[in-house]
């Protein structure tokens, strides 16, 4: 087989087979196959597209090139959450315990972040004492104990992908469907659970900007999920703004905790009630979805979930003290307003501006080497279809320098006021089973 007329076929719009994807990724993984004709081919494929049978061969050939996690020691349906990445995303600090309230196992391998805040592991970290490095068997006693825990990414998964999406960064062929689905499946499937639930953001703050883009990718993975034995269902979920009013790292904490005991700040707990409905029932817990969501929302209406998280940090090692007196939690020195200029409603936020203007805090992290500061972050005291005066605080920036003028300008660029009445934007546009 030659790498050249795989090319030449995918260029000229034929579906390859098996054999030819499995050869590609095997000889590129092996380094047989060198950088510029794997570009080559990721070209042909953003042009021509590949069929589901393609998408989910070259996605298991991703799965296959490296370690798979094997979860088979934990008892019950393991389901996973993946989202697609957003602003102020803390969903998964609601949704896990959430999920394991309702006694479906959740064994989280999280990682750390790279852009506007940390990833799943530096938020926990917040949390005094908290520590993500166990061994296996710990990992999986204390799911089998607990229903919950989390642990930071171990094990060289999928491989394939690392280095696929590298080349894609700088070929200018990320943005291919099939190419996306595949690289976020291939990562999720070889984490080991049963069954998968998709939040994939759509809007200015997400990766994919248009309804029709989302819809297709979640399309896609659903797809990739069914072909290769795992039940799939994406939720298209809105980040035209950010979720919730906290960004940040312990903000983020502190606000997904006060959702689990009992706050409702409505998109998010909406949103994580969602999420959670669905992989309950994947998991077989419920039978239907409006049965899940009542379940669930009992659970965090009567202290289940909350118990589900305090038990996590408590078995983690983590000052359980600091969720349980939220105001114990790492703070800035400074509170710094930023005001609005105008009176009239507020149309957007754009999400982006808002998670940079969190990194130039100090939040997230620039390059792979930077620290994060747990302390600071933004608190939105306006969100989408509010009324504003003029003076009055559009949010608060949580920071350790007294004049933050970099995220205070881009604070500013980020939001949009206008004189009409605006209403509120659509949470959920689309499940997609
Ligand atoms: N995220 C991924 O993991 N892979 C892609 O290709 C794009 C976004």
């Amino acid at each position: 087989m030659r790498m050249v007329d795989i090319i030449q076929k995918k260029r000229n719009g034929k579906e390859l087979s098996d054999e030819e994807i499995n050869f590609f990724i095997n000889g590129y993984t092996n380094d047989e196959i060198p950088d510029y004709q794997v570009s080559a081919l990721m070209m042909a494929i953003y042009f021509q597209g590949m069929t589901p049978t393609e998408t989910a061969t070259l996605t298991q050939a991703m799965v296959n090139s490296g370690e798979t996690i094997d979860l088979s020691a934990i008892k019950g349906h393991k389901v996973d959450k993946h989202s697609t990445g957003g602003v102020g995303d803390k969903v998964t600090f609601i949704v896990a315990p959430l999920v394991a309230s309702a006694g479906v196992p959740v064994a989280k391998m999280s990682g750390r972040g790279l852009g506007h805040t940390g990833g799943t592991l530096d938020k926990l970290e917040s949390i005094e004492g908290f520590n993500i490095e166990m061994t296996k068997e710990k990992f999986i006693n204390n799911v089998n104990t607990y229903k919950l825990a989390v642990a930071g990414q171990t094990g060289n998964l999928a491989p394939a992908d690392k280095k696929l999406y590298s080349l894609r960064d700088v070929t200018a062929t990320v943005d291919s469907i099939p190419l996306i689905a595949g690289s976020i499946m291939s990562k999720k499937l070889a984490s080991g659970a049963d069954s998968i639930v998709l939040d994939v953001k759509t809007g200015s703050g997400a990766f994919m900007k248009t309804l029709e883009d989302s819809v297709a990718l979640a399309e896609e993975m659903v797809n990739i999920g069914k072909n290769l034995g795992k039940n799939t269902v994406a939720v298209i979920s809105d980040m035209n703004q950010p979720l919730g009013f906290e960004v940040g790292n312990a903000n983020e904490i502190k606000e997904a905790v006060e959702i689990l005991q009992g706050k409702n700040v409505e998109d998010l707990r909406r949103l994580s009630l969602e999420l959670s409905s669905h992989m309950t029932v994947l998991a077989g817990v419920f039978n239907s979805y409006e049965e899940a969501y009542k379940g669930l929302e009992d659970n965090l209406k009567n202290g289940k979930a909350f118990e589900c998280f305090r038990n996590l940090i408590k078995a983690q090692d983590g000052n359980v003290q600091m969720i349980d007196d939220l105001s114990q939690l790492p703070d800035s020195k400074y509170h710094v307003e930023v005001l609005s200029d105008s009176d009239g409603y507020v149309s957007e936020i754009d999400a982006e501006s808002i998670g940079l203007a969190a990194m130039y805090l100090g939040a997230g992290r620039a390059t792979k080497d930077d620290q994060i500061n747990h302390g600071v972050g933004i608190s939105l005291k306006k969100k989408i279809g509010d009324s504003v005066k003029a003076g009055e605080i559009l949010v608060v920036l949580h920071s350790d320098a007294d004049n933050p003028s970099d995220s205070i300008n881009k604070v500013k660029e980020a939001y949009t006021i206008t004189d009409q009445k605006v209403e509120p934007n659509t949470l959920i546009y689309n499940v997609i089973k």
